[in-house]
């Protein structure tokens, strides 16, 4: 039983190297930044036209992102994509991580297969959603009050 399901493993492995690069493989199956954050300053959730959803937060000091995290419903190429764009994101300025693209989110997971890089898109987008967020509220500190956090 035990040979059968280390084949079996081995197979599905072997499969998604197949499609996958290692990065994004490592990503999706132990995804950095995972979770809900308490006491985040900012919070940020999108649902792509895929129908996946990817929810981002953030914990900001003056300019610099001091931590972030994220969860999704979606795929395992959304988990690696929201992975990398968190790990990107932290320790980042603003400005500098307002500056994400789906590219970039592509070329640190050395690149995704044509179907699935959508999924790229909805993590830059959701970290970008979030940084608008902080920005409008610095603006407008009483909005705070109406936003959902978590
Ligand atoms: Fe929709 Fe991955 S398939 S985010």
């Amino acid at each position: 039983m035990t040979d059968n399901l280390d084949e079996f493993e081995e197979l599905m492995l072997g499969e998604q190297r197949r499609n996958y690069s290692a990065k994004t493989i490592d990503h999706a199956m132990n995804p950095r930044n995972l979770g809900v954050m308490e006491n985040a300053d900012v919070y940020a959730t999108i649902t792509g036209p895929c129908g996946d959803t990817m929810e981002i937060w953030l914990k900001i000091d003056g300019s610099t992102i001091l931590s972030s995290s994220f969860m999704t419903d979606g795929c395992g190429t959304s988990i690696a994509s929201g992975s990398m764009v968190t790990e990107l994101a932290t320790g980042k300025d603003i400005r500098e991580a307002m500056a994400i693209s789906q590219q970039d989110v592509l070329d640190a997971l050395d690149g995704l297969p044509e179907e699935s890089r959508h999924c790229a898109l909805l993590a830059s987008n959701t970290l970008k959603a979030a940084l608008r967020e902080y920005i409008d509220i610095k603006k407008e500190p009483w909005k705070k009050a109406y936003r959902r956090q978590s």
